[in-house]
């Protein structure tokens, strides 16, 4: 018989905890999303860890105005002045830029992607004007550049179209993605007042900046879709391709009206792609009352897309404030946490959804070459033979008018006389209105505003 063979010694010690590595984060910026992102580290930080396999650790905060905050474990330690020594410090992986504006946020960033650090970063002004240059560098590097923050805040639109609908050619984008105006153009709507008085009424509520000039003119909506034209077409587009109106000039009046024929007013952020031929804008438009994009009010934003396979789709969420800006922003620490504890490089050579060298320069569309249905509003006098006048000139330019409104009656003073027309071209409508704007029974300039009838 085989001698029975020796028990083995079963250790009673739990094998050694081998520590992972944490992944550290500077922080450039401790504004309002920055505190979000600080508040999330702290609340979600064991899932986090769960998550990715390795704690996630702030290792320096820039921000020259920030006080200690205690109870978001922020000591004064971690606070420094000089970002640009914080983002090249050897014990940084992950850059969170939120310092918004051009400079010094341009500069930091190569700076810490030729450190070898990936970036995450809400600035979408700086991404549509520099796109080429700063993920070009990333690409280089095989460093990411995380901008989910940047479009939609909270509405997970980034990932969405670059991942989620990589399967399907985009044919046309509609996004309202600029909470400031949505807020102000609800408020018109539903209090009946005027521009003034709703953007002051926002500012109340810190729904608009002292500043709203980005906003309200529309720029800020255009820096966001020249990012999702990237996304969803595969071309580079700057903001000087897009054409943009804000909403500042817009009347109590106009909004009305068009509530009356069945629609709602939005600033629409809208791409399409005509046989490769890129249509960009942003305006003032009217979305048929019973669209879905008529129905998202205040903050919130929408992004309503069309996929050749897919057809349509929505994304709907608050587009700013804190903590829906600092979810994306921590989803994007997330991810790329991800590959670097994974070992995997390469993160950002497709940030954009192509790698950069297939990025051309789009062909965009001229404005005026655009074709969409019109509002139109004349203050003409009501006197026999203006309508026939202003019917003739619109003829004459190829513009077919679908129906005829016309509010009061004033022989002395003048009445709005409101048209809808068939679909026509910017330039005939533009060169129509500049004629009807001289006949001497028509005061002041026509208004117009946008129809999209078929999205
Ligand atoms: N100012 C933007 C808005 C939020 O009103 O939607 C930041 O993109």
């Amino acid at each position: 018989m085989a001698p029975a063979s020796a028990p083995r010694r079963i250790s009673e010690r739990k094998p050694r905890e081998r520590r992972v590595k944490p992944i550290r984060l500077a922080l450039l910026g401790c504004g309002t999303v920055g505190e979000g992102v600080v508040r999330l580290m702290r609340r979600n930080a064991a899932m986090f860890e769960r998550r990715l396999g390795a704690p996630l650790e702030l290792a320096g905060v820039a921000d020259r105005s920030l006080k200690p905050i205690p109870e978001l474990g922020l000591d004064k330690s971690l606070i420094v002045r000089d970002g640009a020594a914080l983002v090249e410090r050897p014990d940084v992986d992950i850059v969170i830029e939120l310092f918004g504006g051009h400079e010094p946020a341009r500069t930091l960033i190569l700076k810490a992607l030729a450190a070898g650090k990936d970036v995450v970063t809400a600035n979408k002004a700086l991404l549509a004007e520099n796109s080429a240059e700063i993920f070009g560098a990333a690409a280089k590097a095989g460093l990411a550049v995380g901008f989910e923050a940047s479009v939609g805040g909270g509405v997970p639109i980034i990932r969405t179209l670059r991942e989620a609908l990589a399967g399907d050619r985009q044919r046309a984008v509609y996004g309202i993605v600029n909470g400031t105006c949505n807020s102000i153009l609800s408020m018109m709507t539903e209090s009946g007042c005027e521009f003034a008085d709703a953007l002051r009424e926002a500012q109340r509520a810190g729904l608009a900046e002292a500043d709203p000039t980005l906003d309200i003119e529309g720029h800020d909506a255009a820096h966001k879709l020249c990012l999702l034209v990237t996304l969803a077409f595969g071309v580079r587009l700057e903001p000087r391709d897009v054409y943009t109106e804000g909403i500042s000039r817009l009347t109590l009046a106009d909004i009305k009206y068009a509530r009356e024929l069945g629609y709602v007013v939005k600033l629409l952020a809208i791409a399409k792609d005509d046989d490769g031929a890129i249509e960009a804008r942003v305006h003032p438009t009217m979305v048929p009352a019973r669209h879905l994009l008529a129905g998202v009010s205040g903050a919130y934003n929408a992004i309503y897309i069309h996929g050749e396979a897919l057809g349509a789709s929505m994304y709907f969420g608050l587009g700013a404030g804190q903590m829906p800006t600092a979810t994306a922003v921590m989803a994007d620490v997330l991810e790329t946490a991800r590959h670097r504890v994974a070992g995997a490089r390469g993160a950002g050579a497709h940030a954009l959804g192509y790698p950069m060298p297939h990025l051309k320069r789009a062909r965009v569309k001229p404005m005026d070459d655009v074709v969409c249905e019109y509002y139109l509003r004349f203050m003409a006098r009501d006197q026999p033979g203006v309508l026939g006048a202003i019917a003739s000139i619109l003829g004459r330019n190829g513009i077919s008018i679908v129906s005829v409104l016309q509010q009061g009656r004033g022989v002395e003073t003048t009445v709005p006389v409101i048209m809808r027309t068939h679909e026509a071209r910017e330039r005939n409508l533009k060169r129509a209105l500049k004629a009807i704007g001289r006949l001497r029974m028509v005061a002041g300039d026509p208004a117009f505003i946008r129809i999209e009838e078929r999205l």
